[in-house]
């Protein structure tokens, strides 16, 4: 309950039976709804276009998720004005009430678990531990941001400000306005939830743009949040082209911020026209920008070797590699070298391909352009270095590539350097640890990355000197949890925003000081 201290939700162990069936189950119910056509939202009305997003299952490409209206420009303007009209009365909701629609939505979310997951499963291509993963993300962003907000609030109350004789001073934090919230596909139902609603309790109001490949999970969440009776025109849901709307709405003179996740080359588009003002615009606009990784593990001689390769393999491979996180690359120390690259070699080609429904280890990447562009780097990896395992697609009725590894290969290498986002490894030998630790700060991005080692003075040494946002040891570098790990990247992987931590909220509001004579 809310008078508990934040708790990570539990995952669920689809190795048992029980939890096995009950997402079939979930599977067969959410199939009866496919191919719905489904609104944008704009304040209470819900409105059904003639352009429609078109989404399929990356798995099964011949199945339609659903049909989802298309916002142009003038539904964006209309939303932007709701949205606007809104923030009149939300800015003024106290802070314990707008954390209570998140408790509530949390608490739905976690009773209908497993729907949302299934949804995942045929919408994005994720298997049954990954779909869960990102539900249970979903219900941690909302119990843990329900809780920010309270401490907030409660702080704006006692600040530590310096006392003054004669004065009654203060410090709160007050909502920026509307923003534009523009949330990737890979994590479609975490991450939209927890930006949606991050920004939502702080007491902004929202328009949400998702991701064109996983609109109807981002519906369904806009549904949840309905349910709960969140007032008509603080979320409003306005799919669409990037290029049209994205752009319009990060141009227009009434946005107060914008909240993306997603690639380099869009975040830097949208930091690029953000920065311009507008005729109108009296403020410069808060952009908080989380961006891709070329996310690495390093492996020293006295490490786990067989939990080094465990390791990378599951976090180069989880999801198909279609993770801001994913360790796409490896520095292995010369003298074990050859014994790491065989077992991750041996680990990749055990991993099997096919249906999501079906929970295959791996499943698809999430569309053509995806697809296209993986192999594409899959060819270029073939003069890079050598193939080790996969090297090309895979079969099913969908976008299906190998876990593909290259050895061998060069760290100025364009698979060493550029985010492939799928199930591509490159692996690089390095002549001990210390050069091992440069060749993976040899990147323009920041996100993750992790170091195996058992040498304590090495691994105090590669936990100041590895620069990345998140930084592990030991262990795989992906799957951070929300108020353990706060993630968010260095350089060209974003603003560090840290996303489920303590200091996040804080990004969608401003200080305002009242200093009182008495
Ligand atoms: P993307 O940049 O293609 O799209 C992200 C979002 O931006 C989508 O909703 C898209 O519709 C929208 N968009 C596209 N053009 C736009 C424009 N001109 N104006 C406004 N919005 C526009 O990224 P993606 O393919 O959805 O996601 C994968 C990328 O996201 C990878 O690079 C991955 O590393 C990154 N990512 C980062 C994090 C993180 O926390 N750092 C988390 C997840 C994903
Ligand atoms: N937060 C996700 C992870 O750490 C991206 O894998």
């Amino acid at each position: 309950t809310k008078n508990e201290t934040f708790r990570n939700e539990p995952f669920v162990n689809f190795a048992l039976e029980e939890n096995k069936q009950a997402m079939e189950a979930a599977i067969a119910k959410v199939k009866a709804r496919l191919g719905r056509e489904l609104p944008l939202h704009i304040g209470a009305e819900k409105i059904f276009t003639d352009a429609k997003i078109k989404s399929i299952n990356p798995g099964n490409v011949d199945e339609v998720i659903g049909y989802v209206s298309k916002a142009d420009q003038s539904l964006a303007e209309q939303a932007m004005q709701k949205a606007l009209a809104t923030f009149e009365t939300w800015k003024k909701v106290p802070a314990a009430e707008r954390a209570e629609y998140l408790f509530k939505a949390a608490a739905i979310m976690r009773e209908r678990k497993h729907e949302f997951s299934a949804m995942m499963v045929l919408e994005a291509g994720k298997n049954y531990a990954e779909a869960d993963a990102d539900t249970a993300e979903a219900i941690d962003f909302m119990e843990f941001y329900a809780r920010e907000m309270l401490r907030l609030a409660a702080i704006n109350e006692h600040q530590p400000l310096t006392p003054v004789a004669g004065e009654d001073n203060k410090l709160t934090y007050i909502p920026l306005g509307v923003g534009i919230v523009i949330p990737p596909w890979n994590f479609p139902l975490a991450i939209c939830v927890g930006m949606s609603t991050a920004a939502i309790v702080s007491g902004n109001t929202i328009l949400l743009k998702p991701a064109s490949t996983t609109p109807v999970i981002a519906h369904m969440f806009v549904e949840l949040m309905e349910e709960v009776g969140l007032p008509a025109g603080v979320l409003n849901f306005v799919p669409g082209s990037g290029a049209e709307v994205g752009d319009y709405l990060t141009t227009h003179p009434k946005t107060r911020f914008v909240s993306f996740t997603g690639s380099k080359e869009i975040g830097l588009r949208i930091s690029r026209l953000a920065a311009d003002t507008a005729p109108g615009q009296i403020w410069i606009k808060r952009l908080v920008a989380e961006m891709g990784g070329k996310d690495g593990i390093v492996v020293d001689e006295t490490a786990d070797l067989v939990a080094a390769a465990q390791a990378i393999v599951a976090s180069a491979f989880g999801f198909q590699g279609q993770k801001c996180s994913a360790g796409s690359r490896a520095f292995i120390v010369e003298s074990v070298y050859d014994e790491v690259v065989e077992k991750v070699a041996a680990l990749t080609k055990q991993i099997e391909s096919g249906l999501p429904e079906q929970n295959f280890a791996a499943g698809p990447v999430i569309d053509q352009g995806s697809y296209d562009k993986i192999l594409g780097y899959i060819e270029i990896g073939k003069s890079e270095g050598r193939l080790i395992a996969g090297g090309g697609k895979a079969e099913g009725n969908g976008y299906y590539i190998q876990p593909t590894v290259f050895a061998d290969v060069d760290g100025k290498a364009r698979i060493m350097q550029e985010e492939i986002f799928g199930p591509v490894l490159a692996l690089g030998k390095a002549k001990d640890w210390r050069e091992a630790i440069d060749l993976y700060n040899d990147t323009e991005f920041g996100l993750t990355g992790a170091f195996f080692s058992k040498d304590e003075s090495r691994i105090e040494e590669a936990l100041q000197t590895m620069h990345c946002g998140n930084l592990y040891v030991n262990r795989k570098c992906t799957g951070a949890l929300v108020g353990a790990h706060p993630f968010g990247g260095f350089n060209m992987s974003g603003t560090d925003s840290k996303a489920g931590g303590y200091d996040y909220l804080l990004l969608f509001t401003q200080a305002k000081m009242t200093s009182r004579k008495l």
